[in-house]
């Protein structure tokens, strides 16, 4: 029986573990009672790509259209990010950045990043996703994600994706019609539907499982962000990858996955979800952050109770961009070798 799965492991901050040299990995465990081995086969994972510094600048690509999700942005493109400073390598880290100096006219969109990979990806893969701050400013909605070619057919996967100051993270699969996810095994995030496909304009996504996020927000950025790791496993892959030989890690330590997604019966994931470029990008406002209700004293605590502001309101004033960014150490892809 064909069994893909998606494992996000979570991040809950107990600690963090040090490594050696600058292309640190920060394993965050779930938990210090972490389980031994439950998965049956030894896997080897052989780092495959390893994303630093100005790797982001030459191996990714800047798109430069409309958001297509219609945020109040405009995407700019490599020469016009590296100006404006909006993309830039700081220590080891690469910078992903809103503007935040210019005062807007209402309504009127401010510049912003987002960028794909140039290498694509398939089953056998695992994604390791180290950052030191995500944006976390009110309006903004970050996302770190794959797609597919040809939406929704290739498939699309959110690994990590928030609005505002909200401390809950969306795990989501977004599919063509026809596939449906087991969502019964054991992982820390709460499943929200189990339907993928995307059709009649509803996009609310396949599956979606929120847990608890530490947001790296401006207090909690001082802790070292956090580690999101994703694996895509072949059929018969387990459900956490039993080793990272040529880092030396232990994921066995990982504990208890935030999400697990396995193709329920009637969908076949090798044909929903294949050839994936990675994506990091931030938006503000637009579809799911600009809707109506989202801006309350809940999702952005600067802002008093029963205020009558827009998200729009937020993104005129550039101040309130200042958390809006990204601060990676390193993206590292492993394959199945
Ligand atoms: C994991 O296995 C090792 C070696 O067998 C054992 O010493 C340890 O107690 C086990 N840990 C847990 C949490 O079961
Ligand atoms: C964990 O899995 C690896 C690879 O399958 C195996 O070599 C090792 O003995 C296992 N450890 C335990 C405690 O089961
Ligand atoms: C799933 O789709 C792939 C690609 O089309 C195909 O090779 C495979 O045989 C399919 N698996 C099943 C169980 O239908
Ligand atoms: C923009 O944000 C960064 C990071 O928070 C901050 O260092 C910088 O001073 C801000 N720029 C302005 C013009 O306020």
């Amino acid at each position: 029986m064909l069994r893909l799965t998606f494992v996000f492991l979570s991040v809950l901050p107990l600690f963090s573990e040090a490594s050696s040299g600058s292309s640190s990995i920060h394993l965050r465990r779930a938990t210090s009672k972490a389980k031994n081995n439950t998965s049956s086969a030894p896997q080897n994972w052989v780092l495959k790509d390893n994303y630093q510094g100005t790797d982001f600048l030459t191996k990714w690509n800047f798109f430069d259209q409309s958001d297509p999700t219609h945020g109040l942005v405009k995407y700019l493109d490599v020469d016009a990010v590296k100006s404006d400073n909006l993309a830039f390598v700081q220590g080891d880290s690469m910078i992903l950045a809103v503007d935040n100096t210019t005062q807007l006219a209402a309504g009127k969109p401010r510049n912003s990043v987002r960028i794909s990979s140039k290498a694509t990806y398939n089953a056998g893969s695992l994604f390791i996703a180290d950052s030191a701050a995500m944006p976390a400013s009110c309006g903004a909605w970050p996302a770190w994600w794959t797609v597919g070619p040809s939406w929704p057919n290739g498939g699309e996967i959110d690994v990590l994706e928030g609005m505002h100051q909200v401390n809950t993270d969306k795990m989501t699969l977004h599919t063509s019609e026809g596939c449906t996810v087991d969502l019964s095994q054991k992982m820390t995030g709460k499943e929200d539907s189990t339907s993928c496909g995307s059709s009649n304009g509803d996009n609310s996504g396949c599956v979606s499982y929120k847990q608890t996020l530490q947001r790296q927000t401006r207090t909690s950025f001082v802790v070292g962000g956090g580690v999101y790791a994703h694996s895509w496993t072949s059929p018969s892959g387990t459900d956490v990858p039993a080793d990272i030989t040529s880092n030396k890690r232990d994921p066995t330590t990982w504990g208890t996955p935030a999400g697990l997604f396995s193709a329920g019966s009637g969908c076949n994931f090798s044909e929903h979800f294949h050839d994936h470029v990675l994506m990091i990008d931030t938006t503000l406002c637009g579809d799911w952050a600009g809707s109506k209700g989202t801006i309350t004293h809940d999702t952005c605590p600067s802002i008093p109770q029963g205020t009558s502001m827009t998200c729009a309101d937020i993104v005129q004033d550039p101040q309130n961009l200042d958390d809006a960014r990204w601060n990676i150490n390193s993206i590292k892809v492993y394959q199945l070798q």
